[in-house]
């Protein structure tokens, strides 16, 4: 049996292609696609870094259709959603794909397949950088001591990671959270609790004068900040967050350090990897399926925590041509339309 599947090439050039559907191994699920999300490495891997084509997309909400051996929790017909191993074979710009079964899960009936296709890969990034990376406590532990209350930056807030890095974090109870953003802004700001000392800072102009508001803020919030999640990771944001944060904080990066000068170089940073999930056990670590457990009570959460609200999609706009649309998705995002949206293809009816 085949069915159409999506391979970028650099440019980023899309080209729709019949492939055999593949058959879920041990522990992994065959969803048939009804949404797929693009993301920003969709259009880097083949056209800045060079990598070989591929089938690159990793969200994606559907339908059960056939059940690996020793998958629980799972059945034929059941509706889901999940984060596709990036860089493995079988991605989410198909009519059919392979899911982990740690890395996947049902979509509440007062959720729409649409909505949930915009949080897999995204809202890890989120959940590794605050959980893993950044230490702060999970919402079920800080909920029942009473919460944070510590400030956090989040740079780049309109951004998809920007959005869920929020969202965990009040339901973490961190505050006040200073969010950076442009354009996206009155969406920011929807998203923030303003009652709770939460602020906006605008990323456009000079980089002295974004230092200066951030700042600025953290003082009208008679606070100072030890923890910055940097959602954008490029051009100056790693600077402007090592001018702002405490000597003794932290940044969670979503792409790799910039060489560090002057304070950034006496701040810790760590970039930030959603795939981590997916890894086997380095020796460092003391049970061989510790990173899958992150998944897992990842993906329970947000399938709870968006069933009774706590948790929402990310906004999105639905780009018409099933397949044939991730062409203008990517270029889209290669060419920065996406603010505070995520780009998304109904591949098939549900
Ligand atoms: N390491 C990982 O595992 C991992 C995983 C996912 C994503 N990423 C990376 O994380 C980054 C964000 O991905 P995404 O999918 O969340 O992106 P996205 O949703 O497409 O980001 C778009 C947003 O970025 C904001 N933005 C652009 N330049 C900015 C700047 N200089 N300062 C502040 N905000 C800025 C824009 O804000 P305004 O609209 O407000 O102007 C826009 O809303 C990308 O570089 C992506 O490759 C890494």
């Amino acid at each position: 049996m085949s069915m159409s599947a999506a391979t970028v090439l650099a440019g980023p050039v899309v080209e729709v292609q019949s492939v055999p559907i593949p058959a879920p191994l041990r522990g992994q699920i065959l969803v048939r696609t009804i949404f797929a999300s693009s993301n920003q490495k969709d259009c880097k891997r083949s056209t800045i870094y060079g990598q070989p084509p591929c089938n690159q997309g990793d969200d994606v909400a559907g339908i059960v259709h056939q059940i690996g051996a020793g998958v629980v929790g799972f059945s034929v017909g059941d509706r889901v959603a999940g984060f596709h191993n990036p860089g493995t074979e079988h991605g989410t710009d198909a009519e059919y794909t392979i899911l982990w079964a740690y890395a996947a899960f049902h979509i509440p009936e007062n959720v729409s397949f649409v909505e949930a296709s915009t949080v897999p890969l995204t809202g890890t990034t989120a959940a590794v950088g605050l959980w893993r990376v950044l230490c702060v406590t999970e919402p079920w532990h800080a909920a029942s001591q009473g919460g944070e209350r510590n400030a956090i930056i989040i740079y780049g807030a309109g951004s998809a990671v920007g959005n869920f890095a929020i969202q965990l974090a009040r339901l973490s109870n961190l505050h006040p959270i200073i969010a950076v953003a442009g354009k996206s802004i009155s969406f920011v700001e929807s998203q923030l609790d303003a009652q709770q000392g939460d602020r906006v800072v605008d990323y456009r102009g000079e980089e002295s004068g974004i230092i200066e508001r951030i700042r600025q803020a953290l003082k009208e919030a008679n606070t100072t900040a030890n923890i910055a999640f940097d959602a954008i990771s490029e051009g100056a944001s790693q600077n402007i967050l090592g001018a702002v944060l405490e000597k003794t904080g932290h940044i969670a990066t979503v792409l790799p350090l910039q060489q560090a000068t002057g304070r950034l170089a006496d701040i810790k940073r760590t970039f930030t990897i959603s795939p981590l999930v997916f890894t086997s056990p380095s020796e460092t670590e003391l049970n061989p399926s510790v990173n899958h457990w992150l998944a897992k009570t990842f993906f329970g959460f947000v399938e709870l925590a968006m069933a009774d609200g706590s948790l929402k999609g990310h906004p999105y706009e639905i780009i018409p041509g099933g397949l044939d649309g991730i062409q203008t998705g990517l270029e889209k995002l290669k060419n920065g339309n996406a603010s505070a949206l995520k780009y998304v293809y109904e591949i098939s009816k549900a």
